[in-house]
């Protein structure tokens, strides 16, 4: 591993454990938030920990940032940040909404961060190194577990609801249970370390889904070609699985497609 992706790691890691830190203490004394849609929303932490992030990078690296509430441009060393991912369940007082940080060079996943707060959950992933939670390697399911697999299908309203109920109805018929958490980002850590089978879903942006793709690549799950197609600033739909279900979901993807 080169230095400089050694540096960035280190800061990436930095970056979601202070993030995560500011967006926890400002909780409690936050303004309304404001509703880009009916179930999306942004307030003043995620666009504090955005800045935060921002600048350091900046700082430190002059790299380009693409974030969530922000904006950016890409570049041949881009970091593709969520500073909260799962605002609605942050506002709502649930423990599940995390910092996501991603950093892309050359169109390849290199690091991959996620930082859950209120449970303390530091996943983390280079490329080519494993997937690592609180420093303990991770894996898929392999379904192991012997019951139906289960799969998380992300919902967002880019897409049709008659589309996502497709896909709900396609993924039944091929024997997977499905669930929705209202994080994309740790939806995918749960398919990295095992507690759920696979993730699904019809268009996701990349600051939800970078980091968390390259943890379920390194835990050894499989995952579509999600960059393909300008994915890096138009979003893409997305799966991730354990192998034994990849065809299944790719299958579904086709369907709704
Ligand atoms: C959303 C969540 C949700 C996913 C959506 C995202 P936000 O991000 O990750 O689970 O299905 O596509 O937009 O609004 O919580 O940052
Ligand atoms: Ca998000």
């Amino acid at each position: 591993m080169s230095k400089n992706l050694d540096q960035r790691f280190a800061t990436a890691v930095e970056l979601a454990l202070e993030g995560g830190a500011m967006a926890q203490r400002m909780r409690h004394a936050l303004g309304p938030a404001h509703a880009k849609s009916a179930i999306d929303f942004c307030t003043e932490a995620d666009r504090a920990v955005e800045r935060l992030i921002r600048g350091r990078v900046t700082a430190q690296f002059g790299d380009a940032m693409i974030g969530e509430e922000d904006g950016g441009a890409a570049g041949e060393r881009v970091w593709v940040v969520d500073p909260i991912d799962g605002t609605a369940n942050y506002i709502h007082g649930t423990k599940r909404w995390c910092v996501s940080i991603a950093y892309v060079h050359q169109g390849a996943i290199e690091i991959g961060v996620l930082y859950a707060p209120d449970n303390d959950l530091l996943f983390t992933a280079r490329r080519g190194a494993g997937a690592f939670l609180n420093g303990r390697p991770i894996g898929v399911s392999r379904l192991r577990h012997g019951a139906a697999p289960s799969v998380e299908v992300g919902w967002s309203e880019r897409r049709p609801l008659s589309l996502y109920c497709a896909a709900l109805t396609a993924l039944m018929e091929r024997g997977c249970e499905f669930r929705r958490h209202g994080s994309g980002a740790l939806g995918l850590a749960d398919v990295a370390r095992g507690h759920n089978d696979g993730y699904l879903e019809l268009h996701i942006n990349a600051w939800d889904a970078l980091a968390g793709i390259l943890l379920v690549q390194e835990a050894g799950g499989v995952t579509n070609d999600f960059l393909a197609d300008d994915g890096l600033t138009h979003g893409n739909p997305l799966f991730a699985a354990t192998p034994e279900i990849a065809g299944r979901l790719r299958e579904v993807l086709a369907a709704a497609g």
